[in-house]
């Protein structure tokens, strides 16, 4: 069971003799389904070598602000923008004090300055400089400005001395990092959430599908679990580790996902529909595999049973949001899905576009509802899950 499930985790190393912790804090994140990428100040190089921290992270470390390199990879502005907590362990009183100052002369407090992520930092230092009162106000600012404050703990320090200041153990971090995620507002509300593609059957070895990864579909399920929801995932087939928390249904074809969609929705208050189901399924699957002999082969597709559509109408009393996949003309074409299949608001994206969308780990939608339109920018499909779980929020309370 993962904690971290696709959450993706910028670690800031700065400084200081626990930096040799943050090795195994990469595991431990890693372990719990995190993806992480490594910055380090040059402070921390002398504790650890970049090597190490790439070796365990599996990616390139971030260390420089004027790296030309790991600029044309992925800029300092783009990682900020990747991640969904900036966890900084260890957190020296120097650094601690350059993120209260807004500094921006390192490449890890210039991810500060610019990240929308949550951030958090394990700060370590000898216990005389935590008890200072400089660092006391320092770390008070920081809880001020929301940044979660894990630890440090009491005990012998690396200079022999014994007070408070050490870094908490990684497994600590790694709990209190998976609770800030959770928000408890959905608590009692059972959401219902399709994902993924669906496949039509050919023949017993091919199929009609889409390249739907189901990944904007977990994402928002990952988000109504730390809402606190009751979570029904009905998933089509895809490549990802289904959220820890939530009862999930495997299915493949359209028919299979609108009875599985049917049967759990009676007691269910939200529907989410992020599948991308397959408008048509073939008439007459062949028992025997299609021969390959003929230079042309005809199939006829008739329309697959569409589920948003009847579930809204099944089930009155539940909150239906769709997604519109368009490729041109979103909003009005949005706005015709919500009228026909009688949904309480749609969630558009631009499906021409090869940065978001289908099977990208980003995205950039329109909200619209019968009153109004609000357009989410581009932005991680995790933190958009989040953004959308708080939209559905609103409209669903406004709408009781
Ligand atoms: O899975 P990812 O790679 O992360 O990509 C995410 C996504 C692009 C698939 C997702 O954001 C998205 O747009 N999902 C809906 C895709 C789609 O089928 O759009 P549509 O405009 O064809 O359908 C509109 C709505 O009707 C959708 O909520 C869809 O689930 C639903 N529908 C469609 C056909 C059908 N037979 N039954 C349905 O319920």
């Amino acid at each position: 069971m993962f904690k971290l499930t696709n959450k993706r985790i910028i670690l800031g190393v700065t400084g200081g003799i626990a930096a040799y912790k943050s090795a195994e804090l990469v595991r431990r994140l890693q372990d719990q389904g995190a993806q992480v990428r490594v910055v380090m100040t040059p402070g921390a190089e002398e504790f650890v070598r970049p090597l190490t921290m790439q070796a365990l992270s599996g990616h390139p470390v971030f260390t420089g602000l004027l790296d030309e390199k790991a600029e044309a990879g992925m800029g300092h502005i783009e990682l900020a923008k990747w991640g969904d907590l900036l966890l900084i362990a260890p957190a020296s009183a120097d650094f601690i004090a350059n993120m209260v100052h807004g500094r921006a002369d390192s490449l890890l407090g210039a991810i500060y300055l610019a990240t929308p992520a949550l951030v958090s930092v394990a700060p370590a230092m000898n216990h005389e400089m935590w008890k200072h009162p400089a660092t006391s106000d320092n770390v008070d600012t920081l809880r001020d400005r929301q940044v979660h404050v894990i630890g440090p703990d009491s005990g012998i320090q690396a200079c022999g001395d014994i007070g408070p200041g050490r870094m908490v153990g990684p497994e600590i971090i790694v709990d209190q990092i998976s609770e800030f995620f959770k928000t408890g507002e959905l608590q009692g509300i059972h959401v219902v959430i399709t994902a993924g593609p669906t496949r039509e059957a050919l023949d017993p070895v091919r199929y009609v599908s889409n390249y739907s990864s189901g990944k904007m579909g977990y994402a928002i399920a990952s988000a109504a679990i730390d809402a606190g929801a009751l979570v029904t995932l009905i998933s089509g087939p895809v490549n990802l580790i289904e959220p820890e928390g939530c009862k999930f249904l495997s299915v493949v074809s359209a028919e299979e996902m609108l009875s599985a969609v049917l049967e759990v929705s009676e007691s269910a208050h939200i529907f989410i529909g992020a599948a991308a189901v397959s408008d048509y399924k073939i008439e007459s699957v062949s028992e025997e595999k299609i021969k390959s002999n003929d230079e042309t082969l005809t199939l006829t597709l008739r329309k697959s049973p569409d589920i948003i559509q009847s579930v809204a109408k099944k089930y009155e009393q539940l909150f239906v949001v769709g997604f519109a996949a368009e490729s041109n003309n979103l909003e009005g074409y949005a706005k015709e899905k919500l009228e026909k299949k009688g949904l309480d608001a749609i969630i558009a994206n631009d499906i021409s576009r090869s940065d978001i969308g289908f099977n990208s780990d980003s995205n950039e939608v329109s909200w619209i509802d019968k009153n109004s339109s609000l357009i989410f920018s581009k932005r991680s499909k995790t933190q958009l899950a989040r953004d959308i779980i708080q939209q559905i929020l609103k409209s669903f309370h406004h709408n009781r």
